[in-house]
């Protein structure tokens, strides 16, 4: 073929066919590689390996350009909301009225628990992490929607609108849950009157002899967030969904596995640093400068949180269209002079005037200004991630559809190259050193 590209190795070509994606990504097709050549790849962190074909997110990393199903994130931060934009994500294309109004009336339908999830709370230590708390009752909503769980792919996709539904729906209920018995607070019950993040909000924040009033900023605040956060292709934890979707595994194993990927410092815990970072260095009563000059040796805990990413070679637009709008949301919240603010604008300026970062082509990431949006809504710092697992279940659950859908899926099993001891014998105990 035209493109081929040809493998020469121990004397011999071997032709490699390639793939052109629909946005010109190129990738050469390694799947006969090792029963041709016997060789198999190498590509520790996967930096350089497409693990799938997917039509839902497109990113460009260099030019820092992210769109869902086609549309510019720009665009929906504008335009859409979070749950418009969960509809688009998981079946494809924005809804038409009709589709809108029924989507959110399954989401509503769906907000409460089963009245015996609030004993599973009961079980886990005070102070345990909302992370945990989140994947185990995830997983759990197998237990309580068994015909929705049952691993035989066809059936679960089948009621897959219900399953997806209740993910999205309960999810937010589940960490709110989480909240309130980490305070030693009531539960506060879903309404079925408020829109997606209103709801959210009143079952944190709600009492039960006074409902909080959420204004609009806030809600706008919140669905920013959420919706900035709904997918961003093969990132750690969808490539986690994606991994236990391709055993067969259902939907609400996956997503509680994606939870747990989610939780690490380096993916969706780094909004969780960023802000314990700023408060390190307003503690210290640093400008940012001494931080800045440590963050250079690029070990780990002296990292500049919120900067650097996998993909991005450039500003994340996520970043971009977080900070821009932050100003009119700690306006709307009556917050001046944050300085955690004014320190992480330092940071930023900082770096982005610094070789080190520029070289190595570190600009400021979604978790960067996110952190500082949740603490202005007075979301709990540990709730942090879990705001993240909120934003991201869309995106998780058009990926676990993509690959239950896909009746050529095959199971994820990478190979390895073996590094440890050669044959050797049994040794009896008696001849041990
Ligand atoms: C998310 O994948 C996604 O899409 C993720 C995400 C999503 O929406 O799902 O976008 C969400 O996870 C954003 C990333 C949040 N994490 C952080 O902000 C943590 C801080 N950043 C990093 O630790 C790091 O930048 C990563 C993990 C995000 C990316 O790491 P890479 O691409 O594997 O880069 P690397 O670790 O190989 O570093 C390359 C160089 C090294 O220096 P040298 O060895 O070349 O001298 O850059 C340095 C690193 O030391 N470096 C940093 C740095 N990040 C990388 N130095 C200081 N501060 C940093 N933040």
């Amino acid at each position: 073929m035209a493109n081929d590209a040809v493998l020469k190795i121990e004397g011999k070509e071997f032709p490699l066919p390639t793939m052109v994606g629909s946005e010109g990504e190129k990738a050469i097709d390694v799947r006969n590689l090792r029963a041709q050549t016997g060789y198999i790849t190498y590509d520790d962190g996967f930096g350089n390996t497409g693990s799938c074909t997917s039509g839902i997110t497109f990113i460009d990393g260099d030019a820092g350009i992210l769109r869902y199903r086609g549309y510019p994130i720009e665009q929906l931060a504008e335009h859409s909301s979070f749950v418009e934009t969960a509809y688009l994500i998981i079946h494809g294309e924005l809804p038409n009225a009709k589709q809108r109004r029924h989507f959110g009336d399954l989401l509503r339908l769906h907000s409460p628990v089963h009245a015996a999830m609030d004993h599973l709370f009961e079980g886990f230590p005070l102070g345990s992490h909302p992370m945990a708390i989140l994947s185990a009752l995830l997983n759990s909503l197998g237990c309580y929607y068994p015909h929705l769980a049952t691993n035989r792919v066809q059936e679960d996709l089948a009621n897959f609108e219900e399953a997806s539904a209740i993910a999205i729906s309960k999810v937010r209920t589940i960490a709110a849950m989480s909240y309130r018995k980490s305070r030693g607070l009531p539960y506060i019950y879903p309404k079925r009157t408020l829109p997606y993040c209103e709801n959210f909000l009143h079952m944190m924040f709600s009492q039960p002899y006074e409902d909080y009033v959420c204004t609009p900023e806030v809600a706008q605040a919140l669905n920013l967030f959420l919706l900035l956060h709904a997918d961003h292709e093969q990132n750690c934890s969808t490539s986690t969904v994606r991994m236990v979707a391709s055993s067969g595994a259902n939907l609400f194993a996956s997503v509680a596995a994606g939870v747990c990927a989610l939780w690490g410092p380096l993916h969706g815990g780094a909004n969780m640093a960023v802000i314990e970072m700023l408060e390190s260095i307003h503690a210290e009563g640093d400008d940012g400068s001494k931080f800045i000059e440590s963050a250079r040796s690029g070990k780990a805990g002296h990292r500049l949180m919120g900067f650097g990413h996998r993909v991005y070679r450039n500003y994340d637009p996520r970043a971009k269209i977080i900070k821009a709008s932050f100003d009119k949301a700690l306006a709307s919240l009556g917050i001046k002079d944050d300085p955690l603010l004014a320190i992480a604008r330092r940071l930023e300026d900082a770096a982005l005037s610094d070789q080190y970062f520029l070289s190595r082509k570190l600009y400021p990431n979604v978790d960067f200004y996110s952190g500082l949006i949740m603490r202005a809504l007075g979301i709990p710092q540990n709730m942090f991630t879990v705001m993240f697992a909120i934003g991201r279940m869309p995106g998780w659950i058009a990926h676990w559809k993509e690959v239950a859908s896909n009746p050529k899926n095959k199971i994820y099993r990478p190979r390895q190259v073996f590094t440890g001891n050669a044959k050797r014998d049994y040794v009896l105990m008696e001849k041990r050193a």
